[in-house]
Parts: structure tokens; sequence; C-alpha cells
């Protein structure tokens, strides 16, 4: 069975989509770990929920970021994780966490990148009057959403659209397509089997 993990760093309703989408058609792999560089995030609780372990640590009360790579990266080979999804981990991964699993992150970005990274993409967006709005599955490097692109879905934005009505609409693009990606390089055919 494959194993991996989800960073996440808030709220956690596509850690939730993930989790669920694998339970509901009993994919051949699990979440074996969440790690959230904010102990007090809703994810946690969600972790909880499903009864996946969690590992929450305090970015401050640690000497450097490395210092805290090499601790998840401990938690990672404990938990067997071939793959590391960031699902709204809002933090940039260094060299240490890239040197051990280069090639094997990725993350969701909610805009058509390479337009609007960084915080607030969607508010971003709203405010340029993108008429074609959207999310981006890519490989994780050392930039800020930067990365080889592997995935993109977009919609279309009208004019009863609010920033509210666009943020529920990318989210639920999200929690559609991210499980389906993950699937896919995990290597599982569309029930979740072994391809
Ligand atoms: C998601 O929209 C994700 O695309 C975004 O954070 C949100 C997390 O929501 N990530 C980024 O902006 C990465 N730069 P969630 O906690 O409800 O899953």
């Amino acid at each position: 069975m494959k194993k991996f993990a989800v960073f996440a760093s808030g709220n956690g309703s596509n850690f939730e989509a993930i989790v669920t989408r694998l339970k509901e058609e009993n994919w051949d792999a699990s979440v074996s770990l969440l790690v959230c560089d904010k102990p007090q995030a809703k994810v946690i609780e969600r972790a909880e929920t499903f009864h996946i372990p969690s590992f929450a640590f305090e970015p401050k009360s640690y000497e450097n970021k490395a210092a805290f790579e090499r601790a998840i990266i401990e938690q990672l080979r404990l938990h067997d994780v071939e793959l590391i999804v960031l699902a709204g981990y809002m933090r940039l991964i260094g060299d240490t966490l890239l040197q051990a699993y280069g090639g094997k992150i990725i993350n969701i970005h909610p805009s058509l990148l390479p337009a609007f990274p960084g915080i607030d993409a969607v508010g971003q967006a709203y405010r340029a009057g993108v008429k074609v709005a959207g999310i981006t599955v890519h490989y994780v490097d050392e930039g800020m959403d930067t990365g080889p692109i592997i995935a993109q879905k977009a919609i279309e934005i009208d004019e009863h659209d609010t920033l509210e009505t666009i943020e529920q609409r990318i989210h639920k693009l999200e929690h559609k397509w991210y499980p389906i990606v993950i699937k896919q390089l995990l290597g599982l055919n569309n029930r979740g089997e072994k391809a």
C-alpha cells in the first residue's frame, strides 16, 4: 500500500477532501501522516477525526528551518512516506526537505500559475478582473508556487460572481481534482487500485 503525507497550515478542507475520497473509493493507499506548522490549526482536529497521526510543530521553537525540516524528515521516514502533498501549507520548502524528497513533493495553488503566486491568489485574481480563474497542481521546487506544472483546471468568471462565489467555486474545483491527480501520481487506476 502506498503511503503519503499531507502538509497543511490551516483549515484543511483539501486534507479532508483527499482523505474522504480515498476512503470512499477504497484506494490502495493511505495518508500516513499530517504535518502541520500551526499547532492550533483546524486541520489537526480533522486528522484526529480520521485517526490519522499528525506531527504539529512550532517553527519558532527550532533553531532554523533546516532543524525543523530534519524533524519532519524523521517523522516522514517513521511513517514510510513516498509522496508529500502540500494542501495549504503556507511555508516555503527548504533545501533540507528538497534534498531528501526532491521530485516527490507536490502543491496545489488556487490560480492558473504562473499568474498570481503567493498569498490570497483568489483575491489577486478577483481584483485583476480576470475572466478565467482556476487551480494548478505542480511539483515543488525552492520557489514560491513555482516548479513544473502537473495539471490545471479553469472556470469562467461571469458578472454575477463575487469574491465569495469565486472562492467557493475554486475550493470545489480543488476538492474534486486534487484527489484525482494524487491517485494518478501514486500509480493507482480510476478505482484506486494498483494500475
Ligand atoms: C487552498 O485554496 C490552497 O490552494 C491554498 O490554500 C488553501 C488551503 O485551504 N494554497 C496556497 O495558496 C499555496 N500557495 P484548505 O486549508 O481549506 O485546504
